[in-house]
């Protein structure tokens, strides 16, 4: 797997100093507010997990399901919601966590769905922003790191569904993504 890989972008100290950072900062924001954390699921669950473990307040914890990506490196344009949220979070405060803010369609997305739900507060959380141009409905309140507008993986990021695994961020060699589209 190591061998696929082009160059580590983000170390797992890198990563985990800042998951400490952005904690401080929701735990803060929080603290006196009746938080749901509503992760989009699949690749930010390391974040996630990381993130969850810091904040030492009073939370609930459900995840969205939504996929326009489809497993390859550019997206499809087709959107399904493969899990809808389960709690009620009417009237409650609401942190959407996701892996990358990309084209940022996912975020918009998400929050249409989420707004409808007539929440007392809306914000989102991206551990990456891609330098890339984003939608301009979406609405991002903490990022992790900006980085290059380069495709990831690892720490929760999957190329075809791999590479979800690392415990960093990195870039792949080009063979290891021409080979996997076979
Ligand atoms: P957006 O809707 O274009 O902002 O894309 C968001 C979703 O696309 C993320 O939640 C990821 O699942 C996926 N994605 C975007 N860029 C990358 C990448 O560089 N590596 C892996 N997945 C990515
Ligand atoms: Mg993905």
């Amino acid at each position: 797997m190591r061998d696929d890989l082009d160059g580590v972008l983000l170390t797992e100290q890198q990563i985990q100093n800042r998951v400490d950072e952005l904690a401080v900062q929701i735990q803060a924001d929080y603290a006196d507010l009746d938080l749901t954390l509503v992760p989009v699921l699949t690749g930010c669950t390391m974040f996630v997990a990381d993130l969850l473990r810091r904040l030492n307040i009073p939370l609930r914890l459900d995840y969205i399901g939504v996929s326009s990506y489809r497993g390859g490196a550019i997206s499809s344009g087709e959107f399904v919601v493969t899990k809808a949220l389960q709690l009620d979070v009417r009237n409650r405060d609401v942190l959407v966590v996701d892996d990358i803010f990309d084209t940022g369609m996912t975020l918009v997305r998400v929050q249409r769905i989420i707004q409808e739900l007539l929440p007392r507060s809306y914000r989102a959380c991206a551990l990456l922003e891609k330098d890339a141009p984003h939608h301009a409905a979406a609405r991002v309140d903490y990022i992790g790191f900006p980085i290059p507008n380069t495709f990831v993986v690892g720490y929760g990021l999957d190329y075809r569904e791999r590479y979800r695994n690392l415990p960093f961020v990195a870039t792949l060699k080009p063979e290891a993504m021409a080979r996997m589209e076979m």
